[in-house]
């Protein structure tokens, strides 16, 4: 492969066959290689399963630098966001690339509280689910369910239409969550409460009871806040790469989001913060972290150090720092500082950091290492973590798919193969095989 400045010519060394390709350049990060014609002009595909050297878009809304551990919303660090912004302000950055001024900020923020509430139906049709069902496959079925109430009123090509379902989507999410929650405990519907804060609106909803007065808590608001912005974006991931593709053949965005959180649900995405609690419970003392390092790094072992390592991240994940802030500040509040779980997970941080194997292989604590033991310490049962993940990445998920429709270039997701099958065969009666 020759690099010039501003093209790459590929050489098949088979055939001699030559092909001159552009190089894109983004503002910041590295150059990509347009092979859109290289099909067309050489005969080839290029493999990349899951997609490991393959930009499949262009995007303003987030930047990431895995080897430097930095994560940027709109130009903005994600520790900046995460310690003074509300979360409203970072979904409003995200969507429509600037931080609010007080007055959009106050108009957005209205908006949003105006969309919280569900249609009456949705709730009975919630209430068809079993009560052990699992959240994540509450809300997939209630956010999907979503589309059947909006789907009329929706052009995509409409930048208002997209901005309206964008809104409703981040509104009702919260909603939709707590009302999960409370329906696996058997406690009645909170409906929102348009005077309080978005992360303070989630946390009554999920906790108040009807029998006494609510109380809200601050420290537990802010840190609720700082979870939900951690998680707002992270460019292309698995789910919002879901929702991109399901997107991309115009589908209705109650339905994409939908599959986004499906993608979201498994233990390698955003369940990993479930199964850290898990492992560190499994572990259950100091005494036996030694044996559990080596189990994660025998090549035999299927057992993988669960919140640690991370497909981008390739020096420290920047939004752990922030949390592992958090979790000191939630478990003080709460009176539980010396949770036996927070002291375990410390202590197993800092010896898999100071082991060669993770140290060569540049694995750190990614945000779901500390993020189990605040949202169990706050009162969250595991199941519902990755549904708080899909709350938050919901901001992400809408600004993806409303820059992504708004491109008028934009075509519909279609991967290639490499085909490793039969060749072409007769068919065999039943009979006769
Ligand atoms: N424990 C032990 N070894 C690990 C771990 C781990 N947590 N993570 C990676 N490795 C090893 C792999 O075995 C591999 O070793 P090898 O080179 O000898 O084959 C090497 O490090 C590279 O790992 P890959 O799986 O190739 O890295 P990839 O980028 O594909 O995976 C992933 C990233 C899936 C996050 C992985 O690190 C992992 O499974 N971590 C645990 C699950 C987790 O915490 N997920 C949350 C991610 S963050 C999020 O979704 C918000």
């Amino acid at each position: 492969m020759n690099n010039t400045a501003d093209t790459v010519t590929i050489t098949n060394n088979n055939s001699g066959d030559t092909v001159t390709l552009p190089l894109m350049r983004g503002t910041k990060g590295p150059d990509v290689i347009d092979i859109r014609r290289l099909y067309a002009e050489f005969g080839c595909f290029t493999y990349d399963p899951g997609f490991t050297s393959t930009a499949s878009c262009d995007s303003k809304i987030t930047y990431i630098d895995g080897g430097e551990g930095v994560l940027l919303h709109g130009g903005y660090p994600i520790d900046q966001l995460a310690e003074k912004a509300d979360f409203l302000e970072v979904c409003y950055l995200l969507l429509f690339g600037e931080l609010p001024n007080a007055e959009e900020f106050s108009r957005y923020s209205e908006s949003v509280t105006r969309h919280t509430m569900l249609h009456d139906q949705l709730a009975s049709l919630l209430k068809g689910f079993r009560r052990d069902a699992h959240p994540m496959a509450v809300m997939v079925g209630v956010v999907g369910a979503l589309s059947a109430f909006y789907h009329d009123k929706l052009d995509i090509f409409d930048p208002e239409q997209r901005r309206m379902a964008s809104i409703r989507l981040v509104a009702k999410m919260p909603t939709i969550a707590a009302m999960a929650y409370k329906y696996t405990i058997g406690q009645p519907f909170v409906h929102p409460s348009n005077s309080l804060s978005y992360a303070e609106n989630f946390l009554r909803m999920t906790f108040a009871v009807p029998a006494e007065p609510y109380i809200n808590s601050p420290v537990l608001s802010r840190a609720m806040n700082r979870i939900f912005v951690l998680h707002a974006d992270h460019e292309q991931n698995a789910s919002t790469s879901t929702v991109r593709l399901a997107g991309s053949s115009q589908a209705n965005p109650y339905a994409v989001i939908s599959a986004g959180i499906s993608s979201l649900w498994g233990p390698a995405h955003g369940g990993a913060n479930e199964a850290v609690l898990k492992m560190l419970e499994e572990i259950g003392s100091k005494d036996r972290i030694e044996e559990f390092l080596r189990r994660a790094k025998d090549k035999n072992d299927p057992f993988r150090l669960m919140g640690f390592g991370h497909r981008v991240y390739k020096n420290h994940d920047p939004r752990a720092r922030v949390l592992k802030e958090s979790a000191e500040e939630v478990l003080t509040e709460l009176g539980v500082r010396d949770d036996p779980l927070f002291a375990l997970a410390m202590e197993l941080e800092q010896i898999a950091l100071d082991d060669d194997y993770f140290i060569e292989k540049k694995l750190f604590p990614n945000v779901d290492f500390y993020s189990g033991i605040i949202l169990k310490a706050m009162g969250f049962p595991t199941s519902m973590f990755t549904v708080l993940f899909a709350v938050a990445r919901t901001a992400g998920w809408v600004a993806q798919w409303n820059e992504m429709s708004g491109d008028t270039g934009q075509k519909i997701g279609r991967p290639r193969q490499l085909y490793v099958g039969e060749l072409q065969r007769n068919f065999v009666p039943l009979d006769a095989r």
